[in-house]
């Protein structure tokens, strides 16, 4: 048991897209992580939610001749539905939407204009329709924005720029604060540029679907300014103290690449300007792409997760996208890498390993789990193999490396089939059936312990798998396994796929 405390959040994403795997893989991470903190005794609370003002959805709502609300109340479901058919278990979901959201929004709003760091000014610059943001010049010459367009309004502005030393002080004195370290980098580089300040007001001629200015009716929040705050106005900021102090500053900040300096820049210096501490890390993955390119609606190359998982199941959809990206890195998405992790690791490896030792236990012990005679130094080696694995997990994700502790946990299950094919139970049993006993006992329970490292990964099929062992409990001492309880009949964990399937 452990009194440290575990704060994970995904980003809130926008309710007008279709989610993709993109942000399946961002969630499906969070929930991993806070499953195996969860798992090591750890206190948690994982916040996941929608991203519902700006300008897209009032254009979008207005396609569809609804209300802004009506078309978001119409589109939150295609999320919520979709976390729960990957399994899913977030402590809260917000909405910005929501009262409870709207009304920090603008306590905020007004202490930071009471405290003189929101200011009105004209202003003429490049605005970035897509975005919805003004953009600097050399923002516009980079050819990463769409939609850009000459404007001049009155609006109101964040004195972001203020907070520039403080902020560059903070990221250099709390090395893992943005990780991976080529982000960290990226940020550091930013801001050796002088920081402007941040708009955060849009008139409400050209935009009303937003939370209004308490001190300028005619205007609403910038939806970024909005968005960001869902990290705080979750947890009872300036509503519940109490749960408030207990998750903050403990939070892990889970975010993709594209929103790095929102994350980085725009969300530490509001939370400067209201002294509160900052989160204690961001951690800014790469892409899932298809090809060379991200996967992206604008794109059109978007693999949906619903499809995947009504052909392959939840946890071949999770154990894929755990297992093979290198967190902070790109990664390709294809039906080939799919498949070929699939088969080797799954079905090969995991499920059958489950088959072989429920096979022989039947066969040789009528299902029923033999004693555990003395160790030989093969048995031992494994035993071993199991504390060592258990560390290297630890480890992994202490350091948010889920494909290294998902490596791990494979590793061992692939030691056990080995020592299964070298210690030849099978033949064992003619002349020794006490021996084939522990050789059994002794395969089995690795099979029990990586099982169990890997219910944050893929919490039903697992739970299959423990349901056979009649497994109790979740610890992953040696010896967990008590001989005596009878095998429960199954099917073939994870059938061999082939290719031509896709
Ligand atoms: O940016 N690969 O929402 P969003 C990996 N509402 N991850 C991907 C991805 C890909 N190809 N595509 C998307 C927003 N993601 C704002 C956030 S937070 C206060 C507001 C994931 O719907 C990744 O996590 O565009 C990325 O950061 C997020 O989806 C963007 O989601
Ligand atoms: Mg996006």
């Amino acid at each position: 048991m452990s009194d440290k405390k575990f704060y994970v959040t995904t980003p809130i994403y926008y309710v007008n897209d279709k989610p993709h795997i993109g942000h399946a893989y961002t969630t499906i991470l969070a929930d991993v992580l806070a499953r195996y903190h969860k798992e090591d005794g750890q206190e948690t609370f994982f916040l996941t939610g929608l991203d519902e003002h700006g300008q897209k959805v009032q254009q979008a709502a207005e396609k569809r001749g609804m209300a802004p609300q009506e078309h978001c109340d119409d589109l939150a479901p295609r999320f919520i539905q979709l976390w729960k058919k990957l399994n899913i278990e977030n402590s809260d979901f917000i909405r910005t939407t929501e009262p409870r959201h709207k009304e920090v929004v603008q306590k905020i709003l007004q202490q930071v204009y009471d405290n003189g760091d929101i200011y009105s000014a004209e202003y003429e610059g490049w605005y970035s329709v897509s975005e919805e943001r003004f953009i600097t010049s050399t923002e516009k010459d980079s050819g990463e924005f769409r939609d850009i367009k000459q404007l001049k309004e009155k609006n109101y502005f964040f004195r972001m720029g203020k907070y520039q030393q403080k902020l560059i002080d903070h990221i250099n004195d709390n090395p893992d604060f943005i990780c991976p370290e080529s982000r960290k980098n990226e940020i550091l580089g930013f801001l050796r540029q002088p920081l402007g300040d941040l708009c955060v007001s849009r008139p409400k001629d050209r935009l009303n679907w937003g939370i209004e200015l308490t001190f300028d009716k005619d205007y609403v929040t910038y939806v970024w300014f909005d968005a960001l705050i869902n990290y705080i106005s979750a947890i009872g900021y300036l509503s519940d103290d109490a749960k408030f102090k207990k998750w903050w500053p403990h939070s892990l900040h889970l975010i993709g690449k594209d929103i790095l300096t929102t994350h980085s820049v725009y969300w530490t210096t509001m939370l400067f300007s209201l002294g509160l501490p900052l989160p204690k890390k961001i951690f800014a993955h790469g892409w899932w792409l298809i090809g060379e390119s991200k996967m992206s609606k604008s794109l059109g190359n978007v693999v949906s997760p619903l499809d995947l998982v009504d052909e392959y199941g939840v946890d071949a959809v999770r154990y894929y996208l755990m297992s093979q990206m290198v967190l902070g890195q790109d990664c390709s998405f294809t039906f080939e890498s799919f498949i070929t992790r699939f088969n080797n690791d799954l079905a090969n490896d995991f499920g059958n390993l489950l088959n072989r030792v429920s096979g022989l236990i039947r066969k040789n012990f009528d299902g029923v789990v033999p004693a555990c005679g003395q160790l030989s130094d093969a048995d031992k080696e494994i035993v071993d193999l199991t504390g060592q694995t258990e560390k290297e997990i630890a480890c992994a994700v202490d350091k948010l490396e889920i494909h290294t502790a998902v490596a791990s946990t494979l590793r061992l299950v692939s030691m056990a089939n080995k020592y299964l094919e070298h210690q030849a139970p099978w033949k064992v049993a003619k002349e020794d059936l006490k021996r084939a006993g522990t050789i059994l006992y002794v395969a089995t329970e690795a099979l029990r312990i990586a099982t169990l490292h890997l219910v944050p990964i893929m919490p039903s099929k697992t739970k299959v798998v423990l349901d056979v062992l009649r497994a109790v409990g979740s610890d992953t001492k040696w010896g967990g396994l008590r001989s005596g309880s009878v095998l429960e009949a199954h099917d073939a964990l994870f059938p061999r796929l082939e290719l031509s399937k896709e």
